[in-house]
């Protein structure tokens, strides 16, 4: 019999016996489910209890000094655990302010059916808003992920809704001449269509809101913001966009769009031997390699109502090519701050953030995010692999953004990533038909397929148990050294550290030391 089919219910009672009679209770109208329970003589041990996360509901009759059924009722209450009040006897007025309390349900005792099928609804709401709680951060951290897969394809795309703009991708936003993605929210889509096409546009809405299970594709004159018009291909499709149905507009447009400059990664750049930094401790770079990041005395400020929170002081750190780093330090030390202005996700307050010589920090939103798609590859602690894709797809799916890349290449490479993280023979396996280390794995694959110059993975392992955290550990470090990629990761775990070339040290914002490998 699974843990699910038991079900773990503590009982609040004045003696022994009652203990014993709600449990064969309950044991007598529950076939095929079993039910554990256990006795608590004390406000203190049901707390204690409560903290084990195994028990799923509190039972409680009336109940005498720190037992008493309020102190239950508000106890459990405040750690979110349902609790069934059982009385001997109770008025009306006393349901209702049991009820009022906090318990889920009110009976008198002798009511064995009832009483079970009480606790099995509320154990069973019970694990349904848990298994909610658990899934909430996965599901955020997907659609993040999907927003900046959107925001990095070549294709410019947007979502529709009544002949107006919901949201859209910035190759959208940058085609059509917006500054920014957000200036689109809102835009009639006629107002991109030149004046004596509307008409045209306006048929292909219809043909589109007539076949239902077809994409609508039509050649017309688009316009731009500055009045300039260019010859585009509009495709409508139907899809989902934060969970409504909507249209979604895919447009191949002309030779407008033009690209602003992307760095190029080839480019040397100087390298100094010693950063100098306020706070004194150097970090040193070989003299034969290129220098890929440097931060130059960063701070990064929250403002959290009237209080500031820096999460990074005065930070200079310097990151040559092929280097196999760990960026240390406990919780809130900044770490993710950090990782996430090297990842162009954020900009400092102050100071300034350089990748592969190009300052970040004066950008606008569009030019990070293409220097982010051609750069850095991002490894999460979730892995967030799309469900629905095996994980040949998986690594495929960024790299289909890619319209330079010819189809052979394309599988060439998902192949060869796939092989190199020994996942060759799972590519036609779905995300849940793998192990948590098979998953980080592809998600690696998926990171170095579009072979950036930096790799940056915010703890890595802190979702897999130790001995496959080291394993995916070594994996990095052998693809660090076969194929140079510069990896940076930042983890809290001693061993994990002791893998690294280069260890980083964070404190409350600082860089307050530094190793390198002897
Ligand atoms: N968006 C935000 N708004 C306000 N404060 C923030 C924000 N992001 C981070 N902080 C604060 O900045 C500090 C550094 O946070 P950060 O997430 O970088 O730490 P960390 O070292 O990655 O911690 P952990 O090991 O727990 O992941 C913390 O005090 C945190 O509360
Ligand atoms: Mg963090």
């Amino acid at each position: 019999m699974s843990s699910n089919d038991t079900y773990h219910v503590l009982l609040c009672c004045e003696s022994r016996q009652d203990v014993d009679y709600f449990t064969s209770l309950l044991r007598a109208r529950g076939p095929g489910v079993s039910i554990r329970t256990r006795g608590v003589g004390s406000l203190a041990e049901l707390r204690e209890c409560i903290d084990d996360g195994i028990w799923e509901l509190v039972l409680t009759t009336e109940g005498q000094r720190d037992l008493a059924a309020r102190n239950v009722i508000a106890a459990a209450r405040d750690a979110a655990v349902p609790v069934i009040y059982c009385g001997v006897s109770v008025t009306n007025e006393e349901v209702d302010e049991l009820l009022l309390a906090g318990a889920r349900d009110v009976l008198r005792r002798g009511q064995g059916p009832r009483l079970f099928h009480a606790v099995s609804r509320e154990i069973s709401a019970f694990r349904s808003r848990r298994a909610l709680e658990t899934l909430r951060p996965r599901y955020d951290e997907a659609l993040r992920r999907c927003e900046l897969l959107l925001e990095a394809a070549d294709e410019a795309i947007a979502y529709a809704t009544d002949g107006v703009h919901l949201h859209c991708n910035r190759a959208y936003a940058r085609i059509f001449g917006f500054d920014a993605v957000g200036d689109l929210e809102g835009v009639p889509q006629l107002d991109l269509i030149a004046p004596d096409h509307q008409e045209e546009f306006k048929e292909a809405l219809r043909r589109y809101r007539d076949r239902t299970d077809e994409t609508v594709t039509i050649a017309i004159t688009a316009m731009r913001t500055d009045g300039r018009r260019f010859p585009a291909r509009f495709e409508l499709a139907r899809t989902n966009y934060e969970g409504e149905p909507c249209m979604q507009v895919v447009v191949h447009g002309g030779a407008l769009s033009g690209r602003p400059d992307v760095p190029v990664l080839t480019e040397e750049a100087t390298v100094e031997q010693i950063v100098p930094r306020a706070h004194g401790v150097a970090a040193i770079i070989a003299p034969d390699r290129r220098e890929v990041v440097r931060v130059e005395q960063a701070w990064k400020e929250y403002s959290l109502g009237a209080q500031m929170v820096i999460a990074l002081r005065d930070v200079s750190v310097s990151i040559a090519d092929g280097e196999f780093m760990a960026l240390a330090g406990p919780s809130g030390s900044g770490k993710s701050t950090l990782l996430n202005l090297i990842g162009c996700i954020d900009t400092p307050t102050r100071g300034s953030v350089m990748i592969t010589g190009t300052e970040v920090s004066n950008r606008t939103p569009d030019e990070l995010a293409d220097l982010r798609a051609r750069t850095i590859g991002f490894i999460f602690q979730t892995f967030n692999l799309l469900p629905v894709l095996s994980a040949w797809e998986n690594v495929e799916y960024p790299l289909l953004q890619n319209k330079e890349l010819k189809k052979a290449e394309r599988r060439e490479r998902v192949g060869h990533y796939l092989e190199l993280v020994g996942l060759g023979k799972h590519s036609k396996h779905r995300p849940n038909e793998l192990s948590g280390g098979q998953r980080q794995r592809v998600a690696i694959a998926r990171a170095l397929a579009a072979r950036p110059a930096i790799v940056l993975a915010d703890e890595p392992t802190a979702n897999l148990d130790h001995k496959t955290g080291e394993g995916i550990l070594e994996l990095m470090k052998s693809i660090n050294q076969e194929e140079g990629t510069t990896f940076i990761f930042s983890t809290h775990d001693a061993k994990v550290m002791a893998m690294a070339d280069r260890v980083v040290v964070l404190s409350d914002g600082e860089v307050v030391g530094e190793r390198h490998k002897i």
